[in-house]
């Protein structure tokens, strides 16, 4: 199994305090963060709302690292251009929204961002096997979609394998990312089950020092490296 070298930090902000949204993003950017990951709800796929698009634009006018857009959403197709034009760098669709997945995935590319795909806890690996080839990000639902704050469901751990076993198997170089009940407790697990990308809210944004509580995250699961 190719070793995973580094991990990647994604901070959301679905648990930031919007009042001081620059001052935290600057933080987390200036202290190691790898991605901000922006969660976008329509209310229709996922039970709450958030932000469109004009976030990401916001946040480009001061964050220089990239912006990480998980469409929590019905019809994603309709808003590519919109993310691309508000300069998303990684845009992420979720299977259960794309009937025409490959399409999906070509005009996100074809609109200058990398592609990522995400699949909810009851959804199944295979789903997504024959369109590896083409992403270069593989989100797992580790709760369901819709809140920040929510338990881990640890039943989706042996997904993250499979979906490290189907990605090396492609040779893919691809960001596998998770999403949800993020920790420095949970962190041991997702990263020794073959997981390189962190995506967390509240145990980053709710924590008094939140750049030290992002490094602990990443301390913790650095250890499952060596
Ligand atoms: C949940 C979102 C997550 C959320 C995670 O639907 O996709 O990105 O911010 O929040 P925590 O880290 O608090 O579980
Ligand atoms: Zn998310």
């Amino acid at each position: 199994m190719t070793p995973i070298r580094r991990i990647y930090m994604a901070p959301s902000i679905l648990s930031a305090d919007l009042l001081h949204l620059q001052e935290q993003v600057e933080l987390v950017a200036e202290n190691g963060a790898d991605f901000i990951h922006v969660d976008v709800m329509d209310g229709h796929f996922v039970p709450n709302l958030t932000f469109g698009h004009n976030m990401v634009s916001t946040l480009k006018r001061f964050v220089k690292i990239p912006i990480d857009a998980h469409l929590m959403i019905s019809n994603p197709d309709q808003y590519i251009e919109a993310y691309a034009n508000a300069g998303t760098d990684i845009l992420t669709v979720h299977q259960e929204t794309c009937p025409h997945l490959h399409r999906t995935i070509q005009a996100i590319h074809q609109h200058g961002m990398k592609a990522g795909v995400s699949l909810n806890p009851a959804t199944n690996i295979a789903t997504i096997e024959d369109i590896i080839a083409e992403v270069d990000l593989v989100l797992i639902m580790t709760v369901n979609p819709g809140f920040g704050g929510q338990k881990f469901i640890r039943q989706c751990l042996k997904k993250i394998a499979v979906a490290r076993e189907m990605i090396n198997r492609q040779n893919r170089d691809i960001y596998l990312q998770v999403d949800g009940g993020v920790n420095s407790e949970t962190v041991t697990e997702i990263i020794s089950h073959g997981a390189n990308t962190l995506v967390a809210g509240s145990a980053i944004f709710n924590e008094p020092d939140i750049v030290q509580a992002m490094q602990n995250i990443r301390s913790a699961g650095e250890k499952m490296l060596r």
